[in-house]
């Protein structure tokens, strides 16, 4: 078991069998030695794949995000849900569909900070059925830039989010991967 599984067991609440609350390190309050325990994880898992940028989504992807990118040397581009009046570059977006939420939402990132020559990864706090981070992946597909991978702090593993991945190709780290939550309970694989 490591540190953030331990942790999870310690900290996480199960809501509805269904959805893990981790508000007390990762979602509401950061632990950040925790999250640099994180960097350290994906960065070294990750390292041969010549990463060139990371990629997350506002707005609790971005401390694990900052800490890899921190570790591997790379900028970190955390895409944004409501574009601002200073994004007045050219744009790239896409769609994504929350389970949870029952509601669209759009991703924007500026397509100066991504080219062809880009080697992806992906990173995000939670894979649940995969839609944010196919998002991701829509939006390097039309910037041309290559997914080196997706690391994931929570992946659920009973939901599709990892399998939607695989079936792409792509290559997945997940750092604690939750088999169950029923009876409120946590089980990893
Ligand atoms: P998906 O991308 O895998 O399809 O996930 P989904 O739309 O179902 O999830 C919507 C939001 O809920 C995402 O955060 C996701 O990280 C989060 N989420 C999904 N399952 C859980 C869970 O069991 N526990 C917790 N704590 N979060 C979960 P978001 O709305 O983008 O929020 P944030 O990044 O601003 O925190
Ligand atoms: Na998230
Ligand atoms: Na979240």
């Amino acid at each position: 078991m490591n540190v953030l599984e331990e942790r999870i067991l310690q900290d996480g609440v199960v809501l509805n069998g269904e959805v893990l609350k981790v508000d007390a390190f990762l979602n509401h309050q950061i632990d950040p030695v925790l999250m640099q325990k994180i960097g350290e994880e994906f960065a070294a898992r990750f390292t041969d794949k010549k990463i060139t940028k990371i990629i997350t989504i506002e707005s609790s992807g971005i401390a694990p995000a900052v800490f890899t990118g921190l570790i591997l040397g790379v900028p970190v581009i955390v895409a944004k849900k409501n574009t601002s009046i200073t994004m007045t570059d050219s744009l790239v977006s896409a769609n994504v569909y929350s389970f949870t939420k029952q509601q669209h939402y759009t991703i924007t990132i500026s397509k100066k900070f991504l080219s062809s020559d880009d080697h992806v990864l992906i990173i995000d706090d939670f894979l649940a059925n995969g839609q944010a981070a196919l998002g991701l992946l829509d939006i390097c597909e039309e910037m041309d830039c290559s997914v080196s991978g997706v690391g994931i702090v929570i992946e659920k593993s009973f939901q599709d989010g990892r399998e939607k991945l695989t079936d792409k190709g792509i290559d997945i780290y997940s750092m604690a991967r939750i088999k169950s939550l029923e009876n409120n309970t946590v089980t990893f694989m």
